[in-house]
């Protein structure tokens, strides 16, 4: 069999460095694969006015996955001044390449493995094991954004009551009223929370957890929770737990033992992430993977870090296990289990410790701890 086809997609700040170390411990434990390197992020979009160029969409096109490090995004204003200066003024949109990623593949699961590792200073406890489901195409970050709703916009909620008290906005007065849509269609529900169910059989989970809201997003939340539960019919050996987006919070920070996959829309999922990744130690160590139906791309959750950027000094085990992740999903199980176990004993250990872990020790010289620990 040929070896899988990966692209490496450095990007901006922290992203190439971490990278790199992610590619050093890949060689050093033997995987073999064809690394395609495409451009991506700030820099291209600074020479070229595209943070996302074709040939970069062509090559993810050709790959079996992708290792992206991380991309800087600034607001409208700045994107325009950091732009070259025969591309300034030509009416250039700066659009986050990782949202055009998302769309154009169908990353439609964002997968947040957060768990405990003996000797990591910065988790609240060490027995978590969990993982967050995220769905990442529709919710309330599908994009249907109203900064200033059409007068046949207004017309149609008009005849909603719930509407009235925002029905009186001056007439054409910018800013007023301002509108997020959120969208659920059942088809995608149905897609994520069959993808959390697998996930769920395959690392021997007793139950599902659906985080939503329906109480009170009725017609949103309410499809969410019918659609995994006709899903969830299909899987007897796994418990659908239902709780709400709040009560998840707290009980996440009360007792995230207790947990194994969490499933939810887009801005849950977004939220409740975060709030995991840092009960296990914070962005420094926080993978992530996003599949579609046939690119799956792995990243860090951290950015680029840009105070930290060209120092060399940012952890790459975020970025290590995340390539973990594409190891598991290009089928190399064993080599996978020795790159967590790697992991697992330098932070165990606690000799090389980055500076985000209480130590001094660089990037460089984290991953080849790293490295070594696979080897023994
Ligand atoms: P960030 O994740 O880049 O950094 C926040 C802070 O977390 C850093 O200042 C640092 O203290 C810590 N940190 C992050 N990664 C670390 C690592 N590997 N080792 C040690 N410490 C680490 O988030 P921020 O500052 O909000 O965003 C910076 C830039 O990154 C922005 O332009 C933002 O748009 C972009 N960004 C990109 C993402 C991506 O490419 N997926 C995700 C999040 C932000
Ligand atoms: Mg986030």
């Amino acid at each position: 069999m040929s070896p899988p086809t990966v692209a490496l997609l450095g990007g901006d700040g922290i992203g190439p460095e971490v990278l790199t170390a992610a590619r050093s411990v890949l060689d050093a434990i033997g995987f073999e694969a064809r690394y395609v390197e495409a451009d991506i992020g700030w820099r291209l979009w600074s020479t070229e006015g595209d943070a996302l160029p074709q040939r970069t969409v062509r090559i993810l096109e050709q790959a079996d996955a992708a290792l992206f490090g991380a991309v800087t995004s600034l607001p409208g204003p700045e994107a325009e001044a950091a732009l070259v200066p025969t591309l300034q003024g030509t009416g250039l949109r700066y659009r986050s390449p990782i949202v055009r990623l998302r769309q154009h593949f169908d990353l439609f699961a964002n997968v947040r493995p957060c768990r405990s590792f003996a000797g990591n200073p910065l988790q609240a406890r060490s027995d978590i094991d969990l993982v967050v489901v995220r769905e990442n195409t529709q919710g309330l970050y599908a994009g249907l954004e109203f900064d200033r709703p059409s007068a046949e916009l207004q017309a149609a909620l008009s005849s909603e009551s719930a509407y009235a008290p925002y029905a009186d906005a001056p007439e054409g007065a910018e800013g007023e009223v301002a509108l997020s849509v959120r969208v659920i269609s059942a088809r995608r529900a149905q897609r994520i929370v069959r993808f959390a169910a697998e996930l769920a059989l395959a690392r021997g989970e007793t139950k599902v957890t659906l985080v939503e809201k329906a109480n009170v997003l009725r017609a949103t939340s309410g499809l969410m929770v019918r659609s995994a539960r006709t899903v969830m019919a299909a899987y007897p050996l796994l418990e659908l737990e239902e709780v709400n987006i709040d009560a998840a919070a707290m009980w996440l920070v009360k007792r995230p033992q207790e947990y194994g996959v969490l499933v939810a829309s887009n801005l849950f999922g977004d939220i409740l992430s975060d709030l995991c990744a840092q009960l296990v130690g914070g962005l420094g160590l926080s993978p992530s993977g996003s599949y579609g139906p046939k690119l799956a791309l792995f990243e860090p959750t951290h950015g680029s870090a840009p105070k930290y950027a060209g120092k060399g000094i940012a952890n790459p085990l975020a970025m290590l296990l995340s390539a973990a992740m594409m190891l598991h999903h290009l089928h190399e199980v064993a080599l996978a289990q020795r790159l967590e176990r790697a992991v697992a004993t330098v932070l165990e250990a606690g000799r090389v410790r980055t500076a985000d872990l209480g130590g001094s020790a660089t990037t460089t010289q984290m991953a080849q701890a790293v490295a070594d620990a696979c080897d023994a």
